[in-house]
């Protein structure tokens, strides 16, 4: 079992207590009252509802000065005060994967500019991204972000922001869970 392989399990107790799941596009996921996050080598809960699987992987279209100004402002998740957190798995259509790295690069960020965008919240919400397509599964990728309450509304404002954009019309999957710690 690799080290950069996550269980996100939805089931009736955990370290974090859901408030809200919206599904904004495809199909829902059930409902559930909590969320655990382990690594992929501790087994799972025979309560779980539902267990998504993703893996921590290479970056695909940031480049170095994004990299760059990415790293010198970005905080780890786990900090005490940030107890309010967000769980987004996301899948994308056919025709993105269609589309060549060049052309994805430029929907995602000179059409989109997710990375410019997303650096102006920054270190208020920390996050991390989970790639789940090669590995099977209902999703491309698990998304998860932490920030304190009194950042929820920037939060708001950036989902808000980023769901206008080139790169969500190729969303045709999308359900927004969100919690606090439990
Ligand atoms: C908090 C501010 C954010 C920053 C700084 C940020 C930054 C980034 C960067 C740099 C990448 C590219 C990683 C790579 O090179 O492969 C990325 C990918 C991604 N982000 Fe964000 N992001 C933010 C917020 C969000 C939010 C709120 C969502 C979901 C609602 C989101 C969903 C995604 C997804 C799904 C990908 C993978 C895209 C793909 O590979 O096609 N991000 N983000």
């Amino acid at each position: 079992m690799v080290d950069n392989a996550f269980n996100f399990s939805g089931g009736p107790s955990g370290q974090w207590k859901v408030i809200k799941m919206e599904t904004l596009i495809g199909e829902p996921l059930q409902d559930v009252s909590h969320i655990n996050v382990s690594p992929a080598s501790v087994s799972v809960s025979q309560e779980e509802i539902w267990t998504l699987k993703g893996v921590v992987s290479n970056l695909r279209y940031t480049e170095k000065q994004e990299k760059d100004s990415l790293q010198a402002i970005q905080e780890n998740l786990g900090r005490s005060h940030a107890i309010c957190a967000a769980l987004i798995p996301m899948r994308k259509s056919e025709a993105w994967w269609g589309l060549a790295q060049d052309e994805r690069r430029a929907i995602f960020e000179k059409q989109s500019q997710h990375t410019q965008t997303g650096l102006k919240y920054l270190p208020a919400i920390a996050r991390k991204l989970y790639h789940c397509r090669d590995i099977g599964g209902p999703f491309d990728f698990l998304t998860w972000f932490e920030f304190a309450p009194s950042h929820a509304n920037a939060f708001e404002e950036l989902v808000t922001r980023l769901r206008s954009t080139e790169e969500w019309s190729y969303v045709d999957r999308e359900i927004d869970i969100r919690m606090i710690r439990a």
